[in-house]
């Protein structure tokens, strides 16, 4: 059985061929209207989300599946002291796959270890957020037609943003990738990063905090939020969350095809007048978000491409 936990725990074949499945559902959805009829997923959300758990139930309703669960730690009998562990062993006999985003680090490891169902992890704290990974990879690959020799500029909050994380985990395994990552001295992204993450793999980086300086030298624009429940301290909050506005004008400093990301919800790092940008690649991202959480649940239930007849995961 496996479980997607961590951005790295699928290797780059089977990454390929998840984002291989997504296209394929893309462009034609309904070939999977029926494939998980009968399986049931179970969302299991203790932090507040809605494209995350709306798009994994849209995911699995498309595949002719069912969904339980809950969303708020206050509904569920964590309240009443109750272990993920123990949740987990719960649910699973009463699912058949999964999903769970938790404020804690590591909670979705926990669960895959007493879970007897698949567990995808839907976001653990600060730490990664590897569906979101497998979103913001297909839709650079759509945008820019590969995933490797490319500069990526990762703006805002790179402290805590745990898709920044997560996509910097997955974009150091392709040739020639190198990073700018632009925010205040505050945020810049975790020592562990750099030591577990981009120095074994001897990618090229670089620390910066002007975002119009950064600009001309990207081929892709990632922007994050910063993370307001994750600050201990309400006046560093209110001082670092406008630092960065990506408008029209800053625009005009970019590549004509340069892509901008942001995995949303945004707040005002990116003013609702770049929307109209062919550029702004984060509704698209939305989109894709539910064809890739279809690919995954196929993947993790071990459920053949209807089309052509191969299991994404061979073991
Ligand atoms: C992100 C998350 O939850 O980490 N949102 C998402 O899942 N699309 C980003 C964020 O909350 O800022």
């Amino acid at each position: 059985m496996r479980h997607l936990i961590e951005p790295t725990d699928f290797n780059d074949d089977e990454t390929m061929a998840v984002l291989d499945l997504a296209d394929r559902i893309a462009a034609a959805p309904e070939m999977c209207a029926h494939v998980a009829d009968g399986k049931k997923l179970a969302t299991l959300f203790y932090e507040p989300s809605t494209r995350t758990r709306l798009s994994f139930e849209s995911a699995m309703l498309s595949l002719g599946g069912q969904t339980l669960g809950f969303s708020g730690a206050e509904q569920s009998s964590a309240t009443k002291g109750e272990t993920v562990a123990d949740t987990a062993r719960v649910v699973s006999c009463y699912s058949n796959i999964i999903a769970m985003r938790h404020p804690k680090e590591g909670a979705p490891l926990r669960a895959s270890m007493f879970s007897k169902v698949p567990v995808i992890n839907a976001g653990d704290g600060g730490h990664n957020h590897p569906t979101q990974t497998l979103i913001d990879l297909l839709t650079i690959r759509q945008r820019m037609g590969r995933l490797d020799h490319l500069t990526v500029g990762f703006c805002g909050d790179l402290k805590f943003g745990r898709t920044v994380h997560s996509l910097v985990n997955n974009l150091v395994r392709f040739l020639g990738n190198q990073f700018y990552f632009i925010s205040p001295e505050e945020l810049r992204i975790p020592e562990y990063l750099k030591e577990d993450t981009l120095h074994p793999a001897n990618s090229l980086y670089w620390e910066v905090s002007s975002l119009e300086d950064t600009l001309p030298k990207l081929d892709v624009l990632y922007m994050t939020r910063v993370q307001k429940e994750r600050f201990f301290n309400e006046e560093d909050y209110i001082r670092l969350k406008s630092i960065y506005t990506l408008d029209p004008e800053k625009m005009k400093l970019a590549r004509p095809d340069m892509p901008v990301l942001h995995p949303l919800p945004r707040v005002d790092e990116i003013t609702r007048t770049v929307d109209d940008d062919p550029r702004a690649a984060y509704f698209d991202q939305v989109q894709n978000g539910v064809y890739v959480r279809m690919a995954l649940i196929m993947a993790l239930l071990g459920i053949a491409d209807p089309v052509t007849g191969e299991k994404v995961l061979k073991c």
